[in-house]
């Protein structure tokens, strides 16, 4: 019952507060979505939002779809990422679409298929297959693992290993099943926009009731919600 209802409080207000990013656009093309998806995923793991927004845009102008992306050149696709870093991400993805359109599509749909290409992991094949094929998987990254160490007042290194897997199980019991792409993105979004790192505005986040590192600071005034 309370899962229920951290989950409805976090979909209801991504309704209404989700920015729009045009990886989000409607998509009737599942194939056309999914690919949209990952390459937004991709470009999203090492940069903001604002900056990927126009790399995204040039990128789909002239790769509208994977199949054009697999006829491309390594040294276009460089050009094309010139100023995104980390370039390996651009040759994974050229050749993530080389083997995707030579095995004759569909694109793979699930956590398990998604991970036998280069360059994904378990975070890029998990917002893939739960945002562009609503399968129930959860989805980490440094945003998620804040706003779940605040809602359950975890003070743990998040570095370490063991905290890591433990917070992508606390992510699996979480996430929404009927509506797991927009839930794992309200809980990105909420830890962006929200739930930040160092002057969090819980009094704008829907799920400032359940959260503990909340309720354990208004309770003890030398411990902050920024301590988790
Ligand atoms: N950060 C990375 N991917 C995201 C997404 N799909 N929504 C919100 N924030 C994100």
């Amino acid at each position: 019952a309370e899962i229920k209802r951290i989950r409805d409080s976090l979909l209801g207000w991504y309704a209404l507060n989700r920015r729009e990013l045009p990886w989000r656009e409607p998509e009737e093309d599942k194939e056309k979505r999914a690919y949209r998806v990952w390459v937004s995923e991709v470009m999203l793991q090492q940069t903001r939002v604002q900056t990927v927004v126009q790399y995204f845009d040039r990128w789909m102008n002239k790769w509208p779809t994977i199949r054009h992306l697999a006829d491309a050149s390594l040294e276009e696709v460089n050009e094309m990422w010139a100023g995104l870093g980390y370039y390996r991400r651009a040759r994974f993805l050229l050749e993530g679409a080389k083997m995707i359109v030579a095995e004759g599509c569909p694109f793979p749909k699930t956590v398990s298929s998604l991970q036998q290409y280069p360059g994904i992991g378990k975070y890029t094949a998990g917002a893939v297959a739960s945002i562009a094929f609503k399968e129930v998987v959860p989805v980490v990254d440094g945003n998620v693992v804040r706003v779940i160490s605040r809602l359950k007042a975890i003070s743990a290194n998040p570095k370490d290993s063991a905290t890591v897997k433990r917070f992508w199980e606390l992510a699996t019991q979480l996430v929404d099943p009927l509506n797991p792409g927009d839930f794992n993105q309200a809980l990105m979004e909420l830890g962006a926009t929200v739930c930040t790192p160092s002057s969090p505005s819980c009094c704008s986040c829907p799920v400032s009731d359940q959260c503990s590192a909340l309720s354990v600071s208004r309770h003890d005034s030398s411990v902050s919600v920024t301590d988790y």
